[in-house]
This record gives structure tokens, sequence and C-alpha cells, in this order.
């Protein structure tokens, strides 16, 4: 039987205990995965106990207060704070999800909080998603027409704006990509959920002329047909979005065209 080992300096180990200091009869512990590159040491779980009577409802406010009150060292991505902007997306309790969108009541018992899985990690909890965002511009997310607009509106049917509810609202958090078992193992090639939903939200843009050219470029063994449709990816999104749904799609299109 194969036996895999992880490098020695790839194991995690047990890291920092901060105590509360406040004296607060409602704590909880936050255990936070932390990793510098700019030392030698192994990465680590740091644990934090949190006074949650001075703390806002979401995992991105506790990330915020222990930041602030407790060690200013811990990194990760936030900006908008609303769901908007996909930066905060970590593993939290397990599931990939938006820190600033999910209540930090939803999870019972210590909190584990954890970079986006099988990235490389740059520093504690970011992760690295420059190859992600190659596969992104790989598929032109943009409108591809010769019609001029002459700075007015290129429009388009409520019928044919209606096919890309579902699909615009993608926030390109990477959640789903990271949820990918395909992605994990073959994420240089496979182009991953989150990308094949955005190709197919341009593919059937109406207003849109590289429809056929699209096509051809995700209809590929390794970029296309190594979803399985195992659907981790939709049970991950935190849009409520369907990318196993959108590969389907292309997939049919594919088959019929
Ligand atoms: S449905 Fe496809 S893209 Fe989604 S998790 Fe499964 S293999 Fe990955
Ligand atoms: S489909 Fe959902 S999980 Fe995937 S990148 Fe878009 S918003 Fe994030
Ligand atoms: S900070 Fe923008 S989505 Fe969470």
């Amino acid at each position: 039987m194969v036996q895999i080992n992880l490098p020695q300096n790839s194991k995690i180990k047990k890291g920092h205990y901060y105590r509360d200091k406040t004296g607060s009869k409602n704590l909880r512990k936050v255990n936070i995965y932390r990793w510098d590159p700019s030392t030698e040491e192994n990465p680590r779980i740091d644990t934090y106990e949190v006074d949650m009577d001075n703390c806002p409802s979401k995992v991105l406010d506790l990330l915020n207060k222990i930041k602030n009150e407790i060690d200013p060292s811990i990194a990760y991505r936030r900006s908008c704070a609303h769901g908007v902007c996909g930066s905060c997306a970590m593993n939290m309790d397990g599931k990939n999800g938006l820190a600033c969108t999910k209540p930090h009541s939803e999870i019972k018992g210590d909190i584990n909080i954890y970079p986006l899985p099988h990235l490389r990690v740059l520093k504690d909890l970011i992760g690295d998603l420059s190859t992600l965002y190659k596969q992104y511009e790989s598929v032109q997310p943009w409108l591809k027409t010769t019609k001029k607009s002459d700075n007015t509106e290129h429009h388009q049917t409520k019928e044919d704006r209606s096919k890309l509810d579902g699909l615009y609202e993608c926030i390109m958090c990477a959640c789903c990509s990271t949820s990918c078992p395909s992605y994990w193992w073959n994420g240089d090639k496979y182009l991953g959920p989150a990308v094949l939903l955005q190709a197919y939200r341009w593919i059937i843009d109406s207003r849109d002329e590289d429809r056929k050219e699209r096509l051809k470029k995700v209809a590929d063994e390794l970029k296309l047909y190594r979803c399985h449709t195992i659907m981790n990816c939709t049970n991950a999104c935190p849009k409520g979005l369907n990318p196993a749904k959108a590969i389907a799609e292309i997939k049919k299109m594919l088959a019929t065209s």
C-alpha cells in the first residue's frame, strides 16, 4: 500500500493560546490557522478566547475584534463587509463561505477558521488565487461585439436579460472552486466551477457575438470535462448560485451544437 507522508515543515503545530483579559463570562474559543512565510516555522493553530458580549454577529467581526484587540498580526482579506467583493472567503467550521455574511452563532463549539482549501497559502488565511485569476482572464469575461455602441447601451430583451440571472451575481469568491475535488487535483488545467460559470455567463449573453469561439475554447477534456457533477460547488456557494448547472448547460450546448 502506498503511504503518503507530509513534509515535516507542512505539519500543523499547536500555536499560542491567548487567554481572555476582560473577565467576561461569555467567552468563545476561536482557533485560527497561522503561517508566516518570512519565518522558517511550521504552520500552527493559535487559540483566542474572545468576549462575545462585545462582538457583532459575523465571523468577520470576530476576526476584526481579535486583530484590533488581541493580536494585530493575523492576515486575512476583507473589503466590503457586505458579501459583495468576495475577498473574505475562507473555511469556517469546515465549510467555505464569506466571513462577513456567516453568523458565528451558527457555529457550535469552538470556532475553527482556515484558509480556503487546496490553495497555496500566502500568509495565515490568505490563499494564492493567481491561477484562478489567470483562468478567469482566459475566458475573456467581457462583451465581445462589433456593434458600435456610440456610448449608448447595448440593449437586450427582458427575456434574454433574465437568462443572466443566477450568473451575474457571482462575486468570484472562489468558495466553489476550492471545494471541488476535481479542481483540487487538476486546478492547473481544469477551469473549475467559478470560471466555468463565468464562461457560461458570456456564452449565453444575447449581446455577445463570440459564442461559437467561446464554446470552442472551453470544449476540452481537461478544461471542462473534469467536472464529474459532484455538486460540492453548488453546496458551497455563499450567493446561492449553481455553478454545476452552468457547467451542465455548457456541456449540453456542446453536445447539441
Ligand atoms: S459539480 Fe463539477 S465543478 Fe462542481 S464540485 Fe463537482 S466536479 Fe467540481
Ligand atoms: S459561483 Fe458562488 S462560490 Fe463560486 S465564485 Fe461565484 S459567488 Fe463564489
Ligand atoms: S468582505 Fe466583501 S464579501 Fe466579505
